[in-house]
């Protein structure tokens, strides 16, 4: 075994340590984590974990859920500049005026957002229930969907609720192009196509099934099909390709990578645990509040 390996095996053990990582980290991270899913899969686990230190090997919002979740606990990301720009396309004071425009609206927010954000939220979704979450809404007369324009384009035509969205959107999910589509299913006419939710309302036309990653690792699993064009980030590919040796994966555009996501590598991870640094820590007046959207949900 690699020496940094055994170095960060034995002090996830003198911690108390847990390493969980999204299904977009480099292979190597992958490969030391505990586990490995999705923004739900990870913060449901960061919610019921008994471990004293939480190294989240992710974007920075998937670290900060975690710490509103566990506050006793020390929550860590590897690299503080890891962070999501679709997060950073809304303020809480943008949600605040938008709120004042539809006042009698419920507020439904995308995980990818800042604590701040979900502390001016009613309910926080991702993308594996935010279709089951709205249908759940139909009591509701308005409802304010953000910051995912695509993803909220997604829902309101799956429920055919209209919602009220915002001009964000994932700069890597839009690289996808609806002509990579049409090129990988002509190289490949027997493959399923397998779109995250993320991306335009022009690729999601060409998909069979629309799915946030957590879902398609569990799709391509239950699956008899053998090949498989992948329309999300390409990081997931390498999980898929593990746990399913005799299936052919398709990166839908090789473009399609989250730099973001790419920050964290095995040594930073070791100095995270070493230094108990970088910690994600969200101040308790905004913690109480961004719980209970995330409450909301996890219930829901
Ligand atoms: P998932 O919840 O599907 O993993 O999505 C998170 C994300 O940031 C996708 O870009
Ligand atoms: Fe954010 Fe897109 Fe990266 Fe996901 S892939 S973390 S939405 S920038």
């Amino acid at each position: 075994m690699k020496k940094i390996i055994k170095e960060i095996n034995k002090l996830r053990k003198d911690r108390n340590a847990i390493i969980l990582a999204h299904n977009y980290q480099l292979p190597e991270v992958q490969d030391v984590a505990d586990y490995r899913g999705d923004s739900l899969e990870l913060s449901r686990i960061a919610a019921s974990t008994s471990a004293s230190v939480v190294v989240f090997c992710g974007v920075h919002f998937m670290a900060e859920t975690a710490s509103i979740l566990c506050p006793d606990k020390k929550v860590l990301i590897p690299d503080a500049r890891a962070g999501c720009p679709m997060a950073n396309m809304i303020t809480p004071e943008d949600l605040i005026e938008l709120k004042a425009r539809h006042p009698k609206a419920v507020t439904v927010g995308y995980v990818n957002t800042s604590a701040a954000v979900k502390a001016e939220l009613d309910i926080c979704c991702t993308s594996t229930n935010a279709v089951d979450l709205i249908l759940k809404l139909k009591h509701k007369d308005e409802i304010i969907f953000i910051p995912d324009k695509y993803l909220a384009d997604y829902v309101s035509k799956k429920t055919g609720r209209r919602l009220i969205s915002w001009d964000g959107y994932c700069p890597t999910h839009v690289k996808i192009l609806p002509e990579d589509i049409i090129r990988q299913i002509r190289a490949h006419p027997q493959a399923k196509v397998l779109v995250h939710p993320e991306c335009t309302p022009e690729v999601i036309l060409l998909a069979d099934e629309v799915l946030s990653t957590g879902k398609m690792y569990k799709y391509v699993k239950d699956s008899s099909a053998k090949e498989f064009i992948i329309g999300t980030e390409v990081g997931i590919i390498y999980r898929l390709k593990c746990d399913n040796p005799s299936k052919s994966f398709y990166p839908a555009s090789e473009l399609a990578v989250c730099p973001n996501m790419k920050k964290i590598n095995l040594e930073k991870v070791l100095w995270s645990l070493e230094d108990l640094k970088e910690e994600v820590k969200v101040p308790e007046d905004i913690r109480k509040k961004a719980i209970r959207p995330i409450e909301k949900m996890l219930s829901m």
